[in-house]
């Protein structure tokens, strides 16, 4: 599926963020950064292999630079004011749809003037896909910020094939229906000819609204609408493991690895966390376990330490003011308690890190702590075992990742009863090599079969794009 800049893009996909950001240091030159989460993180090698296009946001209010080519891909920068930012991305996205598809971990507001917002953006974004789509084109739409997209881009354009996918959980019936304008939104990914989604639970739920809010008669895993066939599916989302895998085999990496283990206080176990720093992540739950494992003389800071790495996110909201608030008041509890001078329980990060740094804390950690509320998949997860050449380390998974339903072989938990989150630490760090190489092994051999590349082209095939994929990949490979 090569391109053709001139009649516009084959292979397009949209998606609120660009996967750059643009960052400007006082009056000094702007330059791009990788932007942050795991829909980024996942298609960015997608499209680079399919030399595609990607509409989006760069992360910043005001006007749009031009379009650019950068790292095999074509970015189509969309502008948002600071109004957008205010009413379309940090309203109705992030403060109404992402709490609601959360299970309501918090509560959502709903707002007029913020769905307004919504839909007007959303016309933005279907414009600009319209615009840079060559005839007959594949468009691939992704995430909560963008559901009236599809139904908008087929009005503008009807010869597309259109794709959606959903990379957040899709809320059981009864929360969808307390949305404001429901229909509309149900309407909106109706558009689309394949509705793609993390877990086949979300793809029932789905196409049982479309029955009880439009309906319409949904048989097996599609529907029709105006005559046309919409398939709704599971489709869970993976990491480029080739990438993760090798920056784990770099020497330069696993020596930084050793480094920081060093600096962390030699062999004391390492318990590591990495997450945005979301509500969603169980970040409270994980502390309060740790504390209490402290206090309870179950582990003590001699042997053991709490790395916790959150990428800044969504500050602007309040509800992620009052988290890191939490957070942080947790972190200086438990050192405030427990630690000794120039030796702290807990290490807090509020960074981001480059890809080579994170690849080394995986490799540093014994247990990795990945503990969701709720979570669509959750990539750091899969993260953490590609990195895991050496089949050690142990993972504990909260049940309510879409990543649990295949990474089985983890220590699994209820990340809402933090007992349970105890139980599942302590069986981590006192479980005997083999057992974890059992574990890791299973793991691994999962994540090596359903990989990113395998879960683009199967999403891609349903769509009907069948053997584009191999054909780029072909191409790819020429000199
Ligand atoms: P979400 O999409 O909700 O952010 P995921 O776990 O699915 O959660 O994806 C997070 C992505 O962001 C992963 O690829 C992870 O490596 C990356 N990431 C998380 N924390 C950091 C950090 N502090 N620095 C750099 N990248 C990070
Ligand atoms: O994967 C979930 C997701 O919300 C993506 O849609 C988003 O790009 C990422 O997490 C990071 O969030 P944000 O773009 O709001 O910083």
């Amino acid at each position: 599926m090569g391109t053709d800049a001139g009649d516009g893009y084959e292979f397009v996909v949209v998606a609120n963020r660009l996967p750059v950001d643009e960052v400007t240091d006082g009056d000094g030159p702007h330059r791009w950064e990788r932007s942050p989460g795991g829909l980024v993180s996942a298609l960015q090698p997608v499209v680079r292999q399919m030399r595609g296009a990607w509409v989006g946001w760069t992360g910043s209010a005001g006007e749009a630079p031009d379009p650019f080519d950068i790292d095999g891909m074509h970015l189509r920068p969309v502008p948002l004011s600071a109004e957008d930012v205010d009413l379309y991305y940090e309203g109705q996205s992030n403060a109404t749809i992402w709490p609601l598809f959360h299970d309501l971990v918090e509560q959502p507001t709903h707002r007029r003037d913020w769905r307004r917002a919504y839909e007007a953006v959303n016309r933005r974004f279907a414009r600009a896909a319209a615009e840079v789509a060559a005839p007959n084109a594949t468009v691939w739409v992704h995430d909560y910020q963008l559901l009236l997209v599809p139904a908008m881009l087929r009005e503008l354009r009807p010869d597309v094939r259109i794709g959606f996918f959903l990379h957040i959980p899709f809320p059981p019936v009864e929360l969808f229906m307390q949305l404001p304008r429901r229909r509309e939104l149900l309407q909106g990914l109706l558009g689309a000819d394949l509705v793609g989604f993390q877990g086949a639970l979300a793809a029932q739920n789905f196409l049982r609204l479309t029955r009880l809010l439009l309906e319409l008669g949904p048989k097996d895993d599609r529907v029709e609408v105006d005559g046309r066939t919409v398939v709704a599916r599971a489709f869970p989302i993976s990491i480029d493991v080739a990438e993760v895998d090798q920056l784990a085999a770099d020497p330069a990496v696993q020596q930084r690895a050793r480094q920081l283990r060093t600096e962390l206080g030699g062999d004391r176990r390492l318990l590591l966390g990495v997450d945005r720093l979301d509500y969603t992540k169980g970040i409270e739950q994980r502390l309060e376990a740790h504390h209490d494992l402290l206090a309870d003389g179950e582990i003590s800071n001699d042997d053991v330490v709490l790395v916790q790495v959150a990428t800044p996110s969504r500050q602007r909201i309040a509800q992620y003011q009052q988290l890191r608030e939490r957070v942080e008041r947790a972190v200086g509890r438990t050192n405030g308690e427990f630690g000794d001078v120039g030796r702290a329980p807990v290490h807090y990060l509020f960074q981001s890190f480059g890809r080579a740094e994170l690849v080394a804390l995986y490799l540093a950690a014994d247990v990795m702590l990945v503990t969701p509320l709720r979570d669509g998949m959750n990539l750091v997860a899969k993260e953490f075992v590609a990195a895991r050449r050496d089949e050690q380390g142990a993972l504990v998974l909260s049940e309510f990742t879409g990543a649990a339903a295949e990474l089985d072989d983890a220590f699994l938990i209820n990340a809402h009863d933090t007992d349970d989150i105890k139980r599942g630490i302590l069986e981590a760090l006192n479980a005997e090599s083999r057992d974890l190489t059992a574990r890791m092994h299973q793991m691994r051999e999962q994540i090596r079969a359903y990989d990113i590349d395998y879960w683009a082209r199967d999403f891609l095939e349903v769509l009907g794009v069948s053997g584009a994929h191999e054909a780029e990949q072909a191409e790819t490979a020429q000199p």
